[in-house]
């Protein structure tokens, strides 16, 4: 794990603060706040005459970076864009962007005035969350298996200047670490990231986090009778596990909220084998499961007073001997039969066992899978968005909600009955394929529909944005650790 870990806030003046750039955001036409107006007084009117000769417009995510020649002698400005139009999201940006600028010019220290702070629509903890979560998530580095050292400057040391609130700084680094851990889960291969290691940061999460873990082996979930993650799972060698954490901060009688990951460590297809062609990407296909153990990871920091409860059911899908076939006829947790169809649908297969084993066992008040499920929802929403779907109106709103505030968009597809006849099977109850060719996403959440009982449900298709190879302001190429913030989020909105 290679991101911005130390973030503090001084209550010293800026000019007194040591690092080797001050931070200072600009609105688009030189809208400054109270450090940067301080700057600018202090030496000339440097920031104002960069803006009239037109040297930087403050411009989202525009960066100009200079020298005062004084103490705090380097300076880099950070565009936020129109102030009629800022958000926290272009604050978290701003901080992502000014964590990047500054490692690749090899700087490990900053300070920053928090931009926007003084506006009247957001708090200072919010503000202040925000930029801190995008600093540490901008400065995220995958380097683990680097052993030269080009390239490899990771801010280290972040100061806020200028006030700032402490409670939002905790609470965004904790978030920032959560999601981090997300990332790595996803970027390591799959010979590391296996189901195993996934159930030991399951542990080491519990530990730190005052949770019961429990991890089932294969024999015992086989025994419980979860057929259908089993069938994914007889084709691989590499051990299976079925793993569920258990968090009370909540009162005794309080229904938990549940969170489900699909955490396929590596998804060949199976027999239904997939072309070699950016295969090795499908060492992503447990990122349901990273982002469930990066909600965890935080839960155990924030601590709310909530019952959470998470469940992953983590395999390999792999050809071979005893790997299940196209027709193979297998029954799930809830007793309903399933006809595998096609042995690469096997995501759908193992959330079916965890989601009836949750809905029964655990009885959520609301129930949400995250899933790397089907190639067709890039199709639909490209990398921009994931897709939701849902049997409970409220909860699908306030995922949409959680979606917008946090910056991890969703979109909502229909899950009519016309879409669930589309998996009925003609010799079993379902079939794990919809219509070909048609509504691949839907028939994926209509598919898993079957298997979350009464419980009110819904479920995250981001199989395109759990990972792109684009560079954002806050995601680096490469895993994103989507669904975590938004989750968090959810959780504060929604009881
Ligand atoms: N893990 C894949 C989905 C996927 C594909 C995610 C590409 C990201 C990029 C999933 O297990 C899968 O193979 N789905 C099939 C379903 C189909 C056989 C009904 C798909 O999308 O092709
Ligand atoms: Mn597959
Ligand atoms: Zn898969």
């Amino acid at each position: 794990m290679a991101q911005l870990k130390k973030v503090q806030i001084s209550n010293q003046h800026w000019k007194k603060v040591k690092s080797e750039a001050l931070v200072v955001g600009v609105f688009k036409g030189g809208g400054l706040s109270p450090v940067g107006k301080d700057v600018n007084s202090g030496f000339n009117g440097v920031i104002k005459s960069a803006i009239k000769n037109g040297d930087f417009k403050g411009k989202s995510n525009e960066t100009l970076m200079f020298y005062t020649g004084g103490s705090s002698s380097r300076i880099l400005l950070v565009g936020l864009g129109k102030k009629k139009e800022f958000d926290l999201e272009k604050l978290r940006q701003a901080g992502g962007t000014a964590a990047k600028v500054l490692q690749g010019k090899d700087k490990t220290s900053a300070s920053a005035e928090i931009p926007g702070m003084d506006s009247l629509n957001f708090s200072a903890a919010d503000t202040t969350k925000a930029f801190v979560e995008g600093a540490i998530l901008g400065s995220y580095k995958f380097l683990d298996y680097k052993t030269d050292d080009e390239n490899n400057t990771v801010l280290k040391s972040l100061t806020i200047v200028g006030g700032g609130s402490r409670s939002g700084l905790h609470q965004g680094k904790i978030v920032g670490e959560s999601v981090c851990l997300a990332r790595d889960l996803a970027a390591h291969p799959s010979n590391v990231a296996t189901p195993s290691r996934l159930a030991s940061e399951a542990r080491k999460i519990a530990r730190a986090g005052g949770m019961t873990c429990k991890v089932m082996n294969r024999d015992q979930f086989t025994k419980l009778g979860m057929g259908a993650f089993a069938s994914v799972a007889q084709g691989a060698d590499e051990p299976p596990k079925f793993i569920l954490l258990e968090y009370r901060g909540g009162k005794k009688g309080d229904k938990p909220f549940a969170f489900v990951g699909k955490g396929i460590t590596f998804d060949t297809g199976g027999i239904s084998i997939k072309p070699s062609s950016k295969m090795d990407e499908m060492k992503y296909d447990m990122c349901g499961a990273a982002a469930v153990l990066g909600i965890m990871k935080a839960v155990a920091g924030l601590k709310p007073n909530r019952n959470i409860v998470a469940a992953i059911a983590a395999t390999e899908n792999m050809p071979g001997g005893r790997a299940s076939k196209p027709g193979d006829i297998v029954k799930a947790y809830n007793g309903k039969t399933i006809e595998i169809l096609n042995t690469d649908a096997e995501g759908r297969l193992v959330l079916a066992d965890a989601l009836a084993y949750v809905s029964k066992h655990h009885d959520p008040k609301y129930m949400v899978n995250f899933a790397t499920l089907t190639g067709a929802v890039i199709v639909a929403l490209g990398h921009i968005a994931s897709g939701v779907m849902g049997t409970d109106k409220k909860l699908v709103q306030s995922i949409l909600k959680a979606g917008e505030t946090s910056g991890e968009r969703v979109w909502e597809l229909p899950l009519w009955d016309d879409y669930c006849d589309d998996v009925k099977s003609k010799i079993a109850d379902v079939k794990n394929l919809g219509a070909s060719g048609q509504a691949g996403t839907i028939a994926g959440g209509a598919f898993l529909k079957a298997f979350a009982g009464e419980t009110p449900w819904a479920h995250l298709d981001i199989a395109g944005t759990a990972w792109w190879d684009k560079d954002r302001p806050y995601i680096p190429p490469g895993p994103s650790g989507v669904a975590v913030r938004l989750s968090l989020e959810l959780l504060n909105i929604l009881r």
